[in-house]
Parts: C-alpha cells; structure tokens; sequence
C-alpha cells in the first residue's frame, strides 16, 4: 500500500483530537523474517487512550533490537502476547520523543502539550507489586512495543501515563528519543542489580553497542574504571572516548566464543583462549572485574563466568548469539561468583537515570538520525551489526535538531558516534 508521508511534520488535528488514521510501520505474522521484509509501512486506525493512558504524537524515535528480534518472530513470535491477537499488528518503537496529545480519563500528571520522552515498562494498577515490591515483578508486566502493539514506529503510539517523562530541554526530539530502552536497562543493571560501587571493576561486552555506550558513562559517574569489548579498532576509540580505561578487539580472542557443537578437545582449546582473555582483562583493569556486564550469551557466557573475580557478579539481561547458556559451574561455586539476571528498569529507576541525562551527567550516543521512510532498513542494518551507538527516526520532527529549547545551559545534547556503518 502506498502511504503519504507528506503529512507528518504538520498536526493534523488540533491537540486532544485525533485523526482516523495513521502511518505505521508494522510486522504481521504472515511475513515474519528479515526486518526488511517483515517491517513494512501501512495506514492503520489511530488508537484512543483507554482510563490512565495517553497517547503521544511521535516527534522522533528510536531503534533498538527487540523489533529486530519481533521481525524475526524469534526466539518466540509476538503475536502470541499482549493486545496483538486484538488489533492483528505490531507496530514496534519502545523509545520515543514526542508532544502529550490526547490524554484518557483519570490521567492528572500530565496535560495535551506536554513535551515527552516515554519508557517503555507496563504494568497494571491493580497488581499488589506495582505497590510494594516491583512493577518489574507483576504478573502484568510487559515491554511496550514488544509485548504490545502501539509503538513509536508510527504518527501516534498509546503509553500508560506512568511510562511518560519529562523530556530533557537541551536535546532535541532525535536525541530525546534514542536513549530510553537501552539505558534504562543499563542502569538497572550496573546500579541496581550489580549494586556497582566507587573503585568498582567491569568488564562491558559489546561496548559501543545500544547498552555499552551507556554502561561505560554510568561506570564513570559511580568512578568504577571500566574495559570494553568490541570488534573493531573504530568502535574501540569511541570506548574511550566515552571513559573506558581501554577496550579489547574481541577478533584477537576469537577461539574463546562458544558454539556448542565443540568436541572435547576443541572445548580444551577454547578454554585456553578464554584464559588469555581474562588475562588481558585483568592486565587493563589491574583485577580482574567485579562485575561483567552480559548481553551476549551462548558465545560469551563461560568466559564472563571464568573472567569474574571470585564473589564477583555477571549480570546479564539479553542473549543475542543464543540463550541456552552453558558453562563450567566449578568456577562459579568454587569462587563463589554469582549471576544476576536484569530486565529493563521501573519508572522510579527511569525517572533517576532521566534525571542524569537532563542535568548532563550522561549523554545519548547518537549514531545515526534517519528519516521515517528508512524505518525497516536501519533495523536490517542493525540485524547485521552494522551499526554503533544508537539510531533515532525523525516522525513528526523535519530535522536532527528541531526540538532543543533550552540552548541557554550550555548543557551538551548528544555523543555523535563517527564509527561502524
Ligand atoms: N532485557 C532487557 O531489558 C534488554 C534491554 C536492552 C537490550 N537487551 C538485549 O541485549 C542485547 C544487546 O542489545 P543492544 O541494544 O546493546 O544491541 P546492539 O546495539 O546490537 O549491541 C550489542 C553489541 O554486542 C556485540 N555482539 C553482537 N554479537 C556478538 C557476539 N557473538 N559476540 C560478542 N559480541 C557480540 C556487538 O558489538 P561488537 O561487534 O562491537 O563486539 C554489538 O554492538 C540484545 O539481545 C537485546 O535484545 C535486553
């Protein structure tokens, strides 16, 4: 279907109306596979806000890898969660920038017109967690735009009002909106979960990736001294630029990834590599980590385990090369280290770690700004590793700058990360 894009740096309604249609670009489960052919542009009725909901009028977006995986219908398809069995589509965007601009009955925090940027955690009201223990812990808990349909790949996405922050003044709407999901993960991770401490040593895999560019600016903020791994020289200046003591080109390590299809022999060697890894590690560090910071899985995961110092802690929220991880335990019980598991952050943790961005402390990695129109393609380039840092899509906004109105601060807007592609 042919959709006229023509339209999207106007209102088309006045603020607390809403048109009957929209672009969006949406996955269907009969054409799930490779992002470029599974996420495609469409029209597609523009959502209402139900009690305690908003919806926002997209400025900017951001990408991050869980639309990647929902194009893929891996590991499990999306279709299956949430309200899309209901409205048939997912329209993914779990990072966005954008104008409050229809609110729903018994939302009083925030008002039509309110400049935004959204988190992407969902829970309901009325689970008992939400109120005591952690909204992460209710049995309704779900990511927007990956459990649910109403992303920011399009003209409008619908949010719970709790998801809503206010966006900090200095960035524009692409800068706004590129950090939140990968951030915010991050900073459950290393300040909650890794309980990270001043004089703290971490090792950070995929470094100059979505959740890397941020891991390495929070471990300078706690002033823990941090080494990144990444696959080329390019992404490894960046690294440093951002605070790393140093980073480690992972091509040099390449025997240590696990495949799992290794006989025993080739297990002995691989172990071997391993070993030299953690060396190397501990050669920057000065010790080797208190903590790693894990995303990678299968390939890297018996060698974060090995390379942890003995009590130290792997936290790990995400598995790209795989999620059935094995290891050998011993190194585990017999040094007493301990795995953590992380999944994004509650609005208390978002709204502390917006709170940094706003006052400077950590800035958003901005790769690449692209318009609407590139939507399925920066997610290809993505799905291929192609990529550094994060990518943000102009929606409502005409350009990379438009949205900044606080210039008088002096506070800088985001890192521009020259590498990869
Ligand atoms: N649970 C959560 O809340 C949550 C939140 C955010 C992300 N995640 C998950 O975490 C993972 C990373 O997310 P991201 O946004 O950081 O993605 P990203 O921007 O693609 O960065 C990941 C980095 O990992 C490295 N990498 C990829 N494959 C690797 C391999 N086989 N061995 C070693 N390194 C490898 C790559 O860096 P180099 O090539 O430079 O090494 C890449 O830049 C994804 O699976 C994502 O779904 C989970």
């Amino acid at each position: 279907m042919s959709v006229d894009l023509a339209p999207l740096h106007t209102p088309r309604t006045a603020l607390g109306e809403l048109p009957a249609t929209m672009s969006a670009w949406a996955i269907r489960e009969d054409r799930l596979g490779e992002p470029e052919d599974a996420i495609q542009l469409e029209e597609v009725a523009v959502p209402q806000p139900g009690p305690f909901e908003v919806v926002v009028r997209v400025m900017a977006a951001g990408v991050n890898f869980n639309n990647v995986w929902a194009a893929l219908g891996q590991p499990v398809s999306v279709f299956k969660y949430g309200d899309h069995p209901e409205f048939g589509h997912h329209i993914g965007g779990s990072d966005a920038s954008g104008i409050v601009w229809k609110v729903g009955e018994g939302v009083t925090r925030w008002k039509e017109g309110d400049e935004v940027v959204i988190h992407c955690n969902q829970a309901s009201y009325e689970d008992v967690e939400v109120h005591g223990l952690d909204p992460m812990a209710a049995p309704s808990q779900q990511i927007w735009a990956y459990e649910t349909t109403w992303g920011s790949f399009a003209e409008y996405c619908k949010v719970q009002a709790q998801q809503l922050l206010p966006k900090p003044k200095h960035l524009s709407w692409a800068e706004a909106a590129s950090y939140g999901l990968t951030y915010f993960t991050a900073y459950r991770m290393l300040m909650d979960r890794g309980q990270i401490k001043a004089g703290d040593k971490v090792l950070i895999w995929g470094a100059a990736g979505g959740l890397g560019v941020f891991a390495i600016q929070l471990c300078k903020a706690a002033g823990a001294e941090c080494v990144g791994v990444v696959s080329s020289d390019e992404k490894g200046e960046l690294v440093k630029q951002l605070g790393a003591v140093d980073y480690i080109n992972r091509n040099d390590f390449k025997g240590m990834m696990r495949t799992g299809d290794e006989t025993p022999e080739q297990e002995k060697e691989r172990f071997g590599v391993s070993r030299q890894f953690a060396k190397k590690v501990k050669e920057l560090l000065g010790d080797a980590p208190d903590i790693v910071f894990e995303h990678v899985g299968k390939a890297t995961f018996p060698t974060s385990v090995f390379t942890v110092k003995p009590f130290g802690k792997v936290v790990i929220c995400g598995a790209t090369s795989g999620y059935t991880l094995d290891f050998d335990v011993r190194y585990l019980w017999m040094k007493q280290k301990e795995i953590i598991g992380s999944h994004f952050a509650n609005a208390y943790q978002c709204m502390k770690a917006n709170a940094l961005i706003d006052e400077g402390k950590v800035r958003p990695v901005l790769w690449k700004t692209v318009g609407f129109e590139e939507t399925a393609n920066v997610h290809q380039l993505m799905r291929d590793n192609k990529h550094s840092g994060k990518i943000a899509i102009l929606v409502g906004a005409k350009d990379a700058d438009e949205g900044r109105t606080d210039t008088a601060s002096g506070r800088p807007g985001a890192i521009h990360a020259e590498v990869g592609g």
